[in-house]
């Protein structure tokens, strides 16, 4: 049997962290995480793998530092960032959502505009693409405020159920790109340490 526990997973916190669960008990790993538990680090043992809970955006800086083997992660946090230093090795179907533009009135913009984001990369390429004119509010999180409050009549944020905009009276204008979760890995260790590439082939073969 193999032994997995010098081996450490990032994993984005909020929905990649609420939806793995079933994942990875599938594959067959026993689950570290300890419900209502404010540790950020759980260390695992034999059969398992430890894994710490990090903002999505930090999973593949982790990953690439080698601070982590493996990390779990959206991919449109991947898309924003880039790839630089990390290996995508696998997709899961979980963490299912989109990349939006939304505003108060459902229409597209015909003039100058301000959208609120924490996608500078992703809605910077929109903006162009579109040939719109447009200044990006850089916001880290609760980007439903902003149409609300006069900062922005636009937002670019992910949208799963689209609960969040309903609440806040925003309309979904146009899909900028699907998002799912994926797996990335340290290219060096997952050259040097074949039990990443096992706990990959389990978690992927797990598919629902
Ligand atoms: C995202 C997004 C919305 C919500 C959308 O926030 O910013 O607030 O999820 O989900 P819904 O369509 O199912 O209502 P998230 O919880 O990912 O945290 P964030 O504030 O870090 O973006």
């Amino acid at each position: 049997m193999e032994h997995f526990h010098d081996i450490r997973v990032a994993i984005a916190k909020g929905r990649i962290l609420e939806q793995l669960v079933p994942r990875w008990t599938k594959a067959h790993l026993p689950w570290p995480i300890e419900p209502e538990s404010r540790q950020l680090w759980f260390s695992g043992d034999d059969a398992g793998p430890g894994a710490m809970i990090v903002r999505g955006p930090d999973v593949p800086t982790l990953v690439a530092r080698g601070a982590a083997d493996l990390g779990i992660v959206g991919t449109d946090l991947l898309v924003e960032r880039g790839i630089q230093g990390v290996l995508e090795v696998g997709d899961l179907d979980l963490a299912e959502c989109r990349v939006v533009l939304a505003g108060t009135s459902g229409k597209r913009p015909d003039g100058p505009f301000r959208v609120a984001s924490k996608y500078q990369k992703i809605t910077r390429d929109y903006l162009d693409r579109n040939h719109f004119q447009a200044d990006i509010v850089r916001l880290s999180g609760s980007l439903e405020l902003a149409p609300l409050i006069g900062l922005a009549a636009y937002i670019v944020d992910i949208v799963e159920t689209g609960e969040t905009l309903r609440q806040h009276r925003l309309i979904e204008i146009e899909t900028i790109m699907p998002s799912h979760a994926c797996l990335i890995a340290n290219p060096a260790h997952w050259r040097a340490k074949p039990e990443v590439v096992t706990i990959r082939d389990r978690l992927v073969q797990h598919l629902a």
